[in-house]
């Protein structure tokens, strides 16, 4: 396995829409040990391929608690099937979007679609941390940020910010 650099935005690969998976093969796989390793160490409950320069339809996530077993997930061309028309608002951050969180509304639960990585074809029903997740993730795919579903005002701010971060950290 091995640690890949996470982009910072703002990025033109973070606002590209990735493609589909043809083969679930030993190079996915690959991938997505390291997107895995990657997301640990940030560490981070999710990592979407765009965000280590990949524009293919892949994510990765574990929402256990601290005190739980990990639970990795990795999906492939995940495609939500399903969603409430109950919404629910959480806090967000992004490992491509350091040190800013926003509340951001999202459908409250979804069920998504998508090939597990022996390529076999999956349902997952989430609601809650997971719910967030997989949409946070699946909008990566798209080319679309946490920040994306904020008010114009509200997103100039995080990515000021953003960008006083960065300055600081080159420093
Ligand atoms: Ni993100």
């Amino acid at each position: 396995m091995a640690k890949l650099n996470i982009i910072i935005a703002p990025d033109p690969v973070l606002k590209t829409k990735a493609r589909k998976v043809e083969k679930v093969d030993d190079r996915i796989r690959k991938l997505m040990d390291d997107m895995l390793e990657t997301m640990y160490a940030a560490p981070g409950v999710g990592l979407a391929a765009p965000q280590v320069g990949v524009l293919e339809r892949v994510i990765v996530l574990d929402v256990a608690g601290k005190d739980e077993e990990p639970r990795p997930m990795r999906l492939v061309n995940p495609e939500i099937v399903w969603a409430s028309e109950d919404l629910a608002v959480a806090q967000e951050g992004c490992l491509s979007i350091p040190e800013q969180w926003a509340d951001v509304t999202r459908p409250a639960a979804v069920k998504v679609r998508y090939l597990d990585e022996n390529g076999t074809q999956r349902e997952v029903e989430a609601d809650g941390l997971l719910a967030v997740c997989l949409q946070h993730e699946i909008d990566h795919l798209d080319g679309v940020l946490f920040v994306d579903h904020l008010s114009p005002l509200k997103r100039n701010m995080i990515m000021r910010k953003l960008a006083k971060w960065k300055k600081s950290q080159a420093a």
